[in-house]
């Protein structure tokens, strides 16, 4: 309860402590005494020390990321799942749960257009997500040649392999094909246009060019809401271009897949039930707390190319039904995190969540509207989804980083800083659907203050 209280207190989105105080209040307390503090004492501290110095993602101010603040049923959730602790390895550990999960995946994937062929599984998060659907894309590539790449390694034909994504793409496809051992060089960065998505023309010449070169896409990647824009690659034409090459196509939806929630939106994810694997990230804009992520797999076939037998958990002997999701994931043990999502989707509905969201996507538009209209800023890209990115005219890479990093050390307000083609911008992103056009004009003041004290003290 104590805990709670100090949750309830903070009055901005972060406290003002620094690094170093940080650290000196968190190793003041021991890890593991030898005689135990006690509940009270321990859930105190852990109030007083980190609670009370968090990062407050409800709070209007906290405006950087894809941080969301998080349902009130899913928080309640999570207390359920970790008393019951059940393990999504195997059914002889969860077996409602695992029917829960395979629900959950059957619904989404049924909201995409997928058929009841298709299904997924619960991952930690969309960078697990991406490398499991590009290990998939691997694998079903090595399986076309005849080969079993789990057993045998990489065939020689691999060092041909190329995955095509946007340059706004996400950087865990890049680490997912270093991770899976063609490197970082197998991805090719697709030129995106200036509202930051997929130059389809650029796409083709990359195509072009591959195919003279003796080379094979492996697999396109589309993004359906880049972390930057929000911008949604033309999902329909990189499919069609993944058939035609016989390329896997994955859609990295981790942002925009919540779309699927909103009668206004949903348009925007056309062609998204053609891919072979979609990542949606529960943990963004479905206010799940972490970890809460889905890979759905339009074929459940492909699972078993990832398929490892053992002899304690997935024998291949249970009965009729019992289903052993260790055999379509990359972790062992795994958290029950569906019942989260699950329970909080139940129990809010799709009309209201639809609404949040496009809520917060009105937010997003009011910033541009807002911001265009004063000649301090000007913004890079008008705002198709939650986010807003702006810069300063006659401010450079080290005025925008001053801005950001004071407001942040000081505790005034959580703003995003990142780079577009190259140049630094700062960026909104709204998660907050009980955030105001009032807020964001406080906000925008706010940041304009703050520009002023940069120039009166140079
Ligand atoms: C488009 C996109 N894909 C993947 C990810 C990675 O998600 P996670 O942080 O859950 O691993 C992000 C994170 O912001 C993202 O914006």
């Amino acid at each position: 309860m104590i805990a709670v209280d100090d949750l309830q207190r903070p009055t901005g989105p972060r406290s003002d402590a620094s690094p170093s105080t940080l650290h000196k209040l968190v190793t003041a307390l021991e890890v593991c005494p030898e005689e135990g503090v006690g509940l009270a004492t321990s859930l105190a501290d852990l109030g007083r020390v980190v609670w009370g110095n968090a990062v407050v993602p409800s709070d209007a101010a906290c405006v950087a990321h894809l941080h969301p603040p998080t349902l009130v049923a899913s928080v309640v959730t999570e207390l359920s799942i970790a008393a019951f602790n059940q393990s999504m390895d195997s059914w002889d550990q969860a077996p409602a749960a695992t029917e829960v999960e395979l629900h959950l995946m059957g619904w989404l994937a049924g909201l995409m257009g997928m058929s009841s062929n298709a299904t997924g599984i619960m991952t930690s998060g969309g960078t697990a997500s991406n490398v499991l659907g590009l290990t998939l894309a691997r694998s079903w590539a090595a399986h076309g040649l005849g080969i079993d790449v789990l057993k045998s390694g990489l065939p020689a034909e691999s060092t041909s392999w190329r995955i095509l994504c946007s340059d706004q793409a996400h950087f865990s496809v890049q680490r997912g094909a270093a991770q899976l051992g063609l490197g970082r060089d197998a991805v090719i960065a697709v030129p995106s246009t200036t509202a930051g998505v997929m130059d389809l023309g650029a796409l083709d010449r990359a195509l072009d060019e591959l195919t003279r070169s003796g080379l094979r896409a492996m697999a396109l990647v589309a993004t359906a809401g880049t972390t930057d824009l929000g911008a949604i690659d033309p999902l329909e034409e990189i499919g069609q271009r993944a058939r035609r090459h016989n390329a896997w196509f994955h859609v990295d939806a981790a942002v925009a897949g919540a779309y699927l929630l909103s009668d206004t939106l949903v348009h925007q994810l056309s062609g998204i039930g053609d891919a072979d694997s979609v990542t949606v990230d529960f943990h963004k804009l479905w206010w799940q707390p972490f970890n809460a992520s889905a890979l759905i797999v339009r074929d459940h076939e492909h699972f078993n190319l990832l398929r490892v037998k053992s002899n304690y958990l997935d024998r291949g002997d249970e009965l009729e039904g019992m289903v052993n999701l260790v055999g379509r994931s990359l972790d062992t043990s795994r958290r029950f995190d569906a019942a989260k999502v699950f329970a909080s989707l139940r129990a809010v509905g799709r009309r209201e969540l639809g609404t949040m969201l496009e809520h917060l996507v009105s937010l997003a538009h009011y910033a541009g509207t807002r911001l265009s209209k004063n000649p301090r800023f000007e913004v890079v890209t008008p705002p198709t989804s939650v986010m807003c990115v702006f810069r300063a005219p006659g401010f450079d890479a080290q005025g925008l980083r001053a801005v950001q990093q004071g407001l942040l050390a000081r505790g005034e307000m959580i703003l995003g800083r990142t780079e577009i083609k190259g140049a630094s911008a700062l960026k909104f992103t709204f998660m907050n659907p009980l955030t105001t056009p009032g807020d964001v004009d406080r906000l925008i003041s706010l940041i304009e203050s703050e520009f002023e004290r940069i120039v009166a003290s140079s």
